[in-house]
C-alpha cells in the first residue's frame, strides 16, 4: 500500500509509457478482424450453405509443392450460427480416394491429427523463435486426398461469432470477454485472443446433431470441389477415419450419409443434394460403446500384454464388480438406452426428461476409469508417467502465429481443445446414449469396410475392448460374418522388409488390428505401420500383406488371440509447451515459470536457455526431419513378398510366428 502511494506522478508516467509500449502488443494478441483473400460461393444445393475458402501460402511443406490445399469454412443452416473449418490437402499422387479425418474429445480439433498424426506436414524448430513446417514421410496424403475437419461447431478454427477473450493457461479456463492480466501471472501464461462465443448452446450436443452439421459441410465442400468428389464407378471412394470419440462420430455420421443418399436419390434431379458414397469408415483407438468396452478397463489395468499391473487384482475385480452391479455402469446405461428406445425419435431430437439418465450412466462408467488414474500415468500410454506431452504440441504455438491465421484466413484464433463443447455432449448423455455396434453392422451389410486400428499401449479405449467390439460387429451382422470373422485367425501386419507392425484378425470388409507399441494417438507412435493399415484398409486388401484378395471370401489365418507380450520402454521426460500448461509442465515447471524463472523457446519452457535442443544442435534443432542422409521416398504402398525375419526389426517377431517363406508356421500347429 504504502509503496504504490509513494511512487506519486513518477509511477503513473511510467505506466503510461508503458501501457502505450504494450497496447500495441496487447490488440496483437487477437487474432485478425478481417479476413482477406477469401472466395466466398453460395452452394448450389442449398441456398443457406457458404462456402468461403483460400489457398493458403507457404503454412504447410508438403512431400510436392504441386499438392493443392484449400483452408476455408462451411457455413451451415442450423439454430445458432455454424462456421466448420476444413484443410484439404491433395494427394501426392492422383487418386480418386478422398479420406475425411476426425479427431475425438469432443471437443478436440482434428489439425491435432493434421500435425501429430495423419497429415502432410509437420511443425519442427528452425531457430529460436522461428517455427516452420516439413513435410511428414508418412502423411496419410501418400495414398488419398484428405480433408480435416474441425466439429462440433466451436473446435479449432471453427466458430459461431468471433468473441474476443482471454485465456489462462495454469487453469486452462477461456474467459469471454478478456480479463485483466492477474497478479500472479506472467503475460506468458495468460493470454488475450479471439475465440468462438464459448457458449454450450451454440454448438452440437449429440453426435447426431454434429453429424447433419458435417453432411451439410460435406454437400458445401463437395459442391465447391467436384473434382475430389470420387465419382462412383471407381473402386476408391469417400472414407472417414476417426479417432477416440470417432468411435461415436464414425458409426453416426456414416450411418446418416447412407440415410440422406437414400432419402434424396430418388428425389433427383430436382432435388440436387450430394451423395456420399462411402467406402470404408475407419475407428482409430474408439471409444465405441461402454457397454462393450468398459469390463476391459479392469482387466488391461492387470492383464495387459506389457506384463505392467496398474492396480492391484483386488482393486480390479471390484471395479469390475461396479461395472455389473444394480445401478452401475451397465444396468444405467441400459436404462438409458431403454428409455432413449422408446422416446427419442432417433433423428437427434433428444427426450430432455432423460437426458439426466444417460448423463448418470456417463458418470456411472467413468467411474471405472479412476482406479487406473492412481497410478500416475497417461490414460492414452500406459508406458507415459504423468504429465504425458507426448506428442508434440508446438503445432498450437504455430498456429496462434498471426502469419499463420492470416494464411489460412482465420477470424479466429486456434483452439485445441473446448471445453464448451465437451460439456455440451456431457448434458445429453451423448458418450452412452446409442448403440454403435447395430450401426457398424449395418455399414457392413451395405458393403462398406470396417476397420478398427487400435494401439496396445492406450487405456482409454484399449485395444482388449476394441476386440470385443470387433466380435460384437462380426456377431451383429450375421452370416457370414458372425462365423467366419471370429474363426479367422490373427495374421502379421507385414509393414516393410523388416518390420511387423501388429497383428490383425480380418474377414472380408471387416478387420481388427492391434498395433505394436502405440498409445491412444496410433499414427504418430507408429507412422509407417498406421499408414500401411490405413492404406490396405482404403484400396480393400489384405490388411496383413497389403495383396490383392476377393474381399467375398477372404479371411486371415493364424492363432485366435492377439496375445503376444512385448516390453514396455521407458516413460520420456516432459516437454512444458506452455499453451497446453495443464497436461504437459511437471509442476515445479509451472511454480518457476510463474516466478518468472527461465526461457519460453518456442512456446516451450526450459529452465535456461542452455537447456533449449536447439542451443546445442550443430545443425538446426528439428533434428530427423531436416537433411537426412539418404531422402526418403515419398510415394508408394508396401506388399508383402515374404514375412520379415527377427533382424532390424524393432519390436521382436510375435513368438508364435515361425517365418517361412511368405507365412508364418504358427508356433501352436508345431506343438
Ligand atoms: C486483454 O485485453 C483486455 C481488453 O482489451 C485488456 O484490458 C488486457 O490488458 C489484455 N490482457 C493482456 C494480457 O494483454
Ligand atoms: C491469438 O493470436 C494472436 C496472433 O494473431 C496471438 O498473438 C495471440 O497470442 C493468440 N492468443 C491466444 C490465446 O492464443
Ligand atoms: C477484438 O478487440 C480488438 C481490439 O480492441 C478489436 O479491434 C476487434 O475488433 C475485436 N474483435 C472482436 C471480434 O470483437
Ligand atoms: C442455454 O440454454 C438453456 C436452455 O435453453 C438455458 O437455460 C441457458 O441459460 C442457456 N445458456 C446460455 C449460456 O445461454
Ligand atoms: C441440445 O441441443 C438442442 C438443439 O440445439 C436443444 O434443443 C436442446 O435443448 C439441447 N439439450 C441440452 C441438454 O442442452
Ligand atoms: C430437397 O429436399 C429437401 C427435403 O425435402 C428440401 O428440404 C430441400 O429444400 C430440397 N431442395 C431442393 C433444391 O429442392
Ligand atoms: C486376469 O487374468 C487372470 C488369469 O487368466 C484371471 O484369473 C483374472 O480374472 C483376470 N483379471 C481381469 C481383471 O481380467
Ligand atoms: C466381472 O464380473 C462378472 C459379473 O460378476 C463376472 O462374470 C466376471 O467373471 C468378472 N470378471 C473378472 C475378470 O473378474
Ligand atoms: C431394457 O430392455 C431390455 C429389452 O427390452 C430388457 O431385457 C432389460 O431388462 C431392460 N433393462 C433395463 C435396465 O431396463
Ligand atoms: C425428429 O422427429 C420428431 C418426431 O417425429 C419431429 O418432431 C422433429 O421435427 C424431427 N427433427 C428433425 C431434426 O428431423
Ligand atoms: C521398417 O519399418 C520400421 C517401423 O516403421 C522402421 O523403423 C524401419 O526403418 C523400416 N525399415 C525399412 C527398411 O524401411
Ligand atoms: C482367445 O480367443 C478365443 C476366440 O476368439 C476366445 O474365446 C478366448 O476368450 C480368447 N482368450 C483370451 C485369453 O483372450
Amino acid at each position: 500500500m504504502s509503496k504504490k502511494s509513494t511512487g506519486g506522478l513518477g509511477m503513473l508516467l511510467l505506466a503510461a509509457v508503458l501501457s502505450a509500449l504494450f497496447l500495441e502488443q496487447c490488440l496483437a494478441q487477437f487474432a485478425p478482424h478481417q479476413a482477406t483473400d477469401l472466395t466466398t460461393i453460395t452452394s448450389p444445393v442449398d441456398p443457406d450453405i457458404k462456402i468461403s475458402y483460400k489457398t493458403p501460402k507457404g503454412v504447410c511443406t508438403t512431400a510436392f509443392s504441386t499438392q493443392k490445399q484449400y483452408t476455408g469454412w462451411v457455413t451451415v443452416p442450423g439454430p445458432f450460427p455454424t462456421n466448420l473449418f476444413f484443410w484439404f490437402v491433395a494427394a501426392r499422387e492422383p487418386t480418386s480416394a478422398l479420406t475425411i479425418w476426425l479427431n475425438g474429445g469432443p471437443g478436440s480439433s482434428s489439425l491435432f491429427g493434421f500435425f501429430a498424426e495423419t497429415g502432410p506436414c509437420e511443425v519442427v524448430e528452425k531457430g529460436a523463435d522461428r517455427l516452420e513446417t516439413a513435410a511428414r514421410e508418412w502423411g496419410w496424403d501418400r495414398a488419398s486426398n484428405m480433408l480435416f475437419i474441425d466439429q462440433p461447431n466451436q473446435v479449432g478454427f471453427s466458430y459461431d461469432v468471433p468473441t474476443n477473450g482471454s485465456t489462462d493457461y495454469v487453469t486452462g479456463d477461456m474467459n469471454t470477454p478478456p480479463r485483466m492480466l492477474p497478479a500472479n501471472r506472467p503475460p506468458s501464461a495468460f493470454m488475450n485472443g479471439t475465440f468462438a462465443s464459448l457458449d454450450p448452446n451454440n454448438t452440437a450436443n449429440t453426435t447426431r446433431n454434429a453429424g447433419m452439421a458435417i453432411w451439410h459441410m460435406m454437400q458445401g465442400f463437395l459442391s465447391a470441389f467436384p473434382e475430389y468428389n470420387p465419382p462412383r464407378d471407381r473402386p476408391l471412394g469417400v472414407n472417414l477415419f476417426a479417432e477416440s470419440y470417432g468411435g461415436k462420430y464414425g458409426p453416426v455420421f456414416a450411418e446418416m450419409w447412407e440415410e440422406q443418399n437414400t432419402k434424396y436419390r430418388p428425389r433427383r434431379p430436382l432435388n440436387v443434394t450430394i451423395d456420399i458414397n462411402l467406402a470404408a469408415l475407419g475407428i482409430v483407438n474408439g471409444c465405441v460403446d461402454d457397454l462393450i468396452q468398459d469390463p476391459y478397463y479392469p482387466t488391461m489395468a492387470v492383464n495387459n500384454t506389457y506384463g505392467l499391473q496398474l492396480m492391484s487384482p483386488v482393486r480390479a475385480k471390484l471395479a469390475n464388480a461396479t461395472f455389473y452391479q444394480p445401478g452401475g455402469c451397465q444396468d444405467l446405461v441400459m436404462q438409458c438406452r431403454n428409455a432413449s428406445a422408446a422416446l427419442d425419435a432417433g433423428n437427434g431430437t433428444n427426450t430432455r426428461s432423460i437426458d439426466d439418465l444417460c448423463r448418470q450412466a456417463t458418470d456411472a462408467c467413468n467411474k471405472l476409469i479412476e482406479p487406473y488414474l492412481e497410478a500416475g500415468r497417461s490414460v492414452y500410454d500406459i508406458a507415459h508417467r504423468l504429465p504425458d506431452s507426448y506428442p508434440s504440441s508446438l503445432y498450437i504455438e504455430y498456429l496462434n502465429s498471426r502469419a499463420v491465421q492470416e494464411s489460412i484466413g482465420s477470424l479466429v484464433n486456434y483452439t485445441d481443445t473446448n471445453a464448451a463443447v465437451y460439456t455440451a455432449f456431457i448434458s445429453t448423455g451423448d458418450f452412452v446414449r446409442d448403440a454403435m455396434v447395430p450401426k457398424l453392422a449395418s455399414l457392413l451389410s451395405r458393403g462398406i469396410r470396417i476397420g478398427l486400428v487400435y494401439g496396445d499401449r492406450d487405456y482409454i479405449c484399449n485395444w482388449l475392448g476394441g476386440e470385443a467390439v470387433s466380435l460384437a460387429v462380426a456377431s451383429a451382422a450375421g452370416a457370414p460374418y458372425s462365423r467366419a470373422f471370429p474363426a479367422a485367425g490373427y495374421a502379421p501386419i507385414i509393414v516393410n522388409d523388416s518390420y511387423i507392425g501388429g497383428v490383425t484378425r480380418q474377414f472380408g470388409n471387416l478387420s481388427f488390428s492391434r498395433i505394436y507399441q502405440a498409445g491412444h494417438f496410433v499414427p504418430a507412435y507408429q507412422p509407417e505401420t498406421a499408414f500401411q493399415v490405413f492404406a490396405r484398409i482404403i484400396t480393400g486388401t489384405s490388411v496383413s500383406t497389403g495383396e490383392a484378395i476377393d474381399l467375398a471370401a477372404y479371411n486371415t489365418s493364424g492363432p485366435a488371440n492377439a496375445t503376444s507380450s512385448l516390453s514396455l520402454p521407458p516413460s520420456p521426460t516432459a516437454t512444458c509447451y506452455v499453451r497446453a500448461m495443464a497436461g504437459t509442465c511437471p509442476s515445479d515447471a509451472v511454480q518457476s515459470l510463474l516466478k518468472g524463472e527461465g526461457v519460453i523457446i518456442n512456446g516451450v519452457w526450459y529452465p535456461a536457455s542452455s537447456a533449449w535442443p536447439g542451443a546445442t544442435a550443430t545443425k538446426d534443432p528439428s533434428g530427423a526431419s531436416s537433411s537426412p542422409t539418404t531422402s526418403p521416398t515419398l510415394t508408394g504402398l508396401f506388399t508383402a513378398t515374404a514375412t520379415p525375419k527377427n533382424i532390424g526389426s524393432r519390436h521382436k517377431v510375435p513368438d508364435w510366428c515361425i517365418p517361412v517363406g511368405l507365412f508364418c508356421v504358427w508356433s501352436m500347429y508345431l506343438a
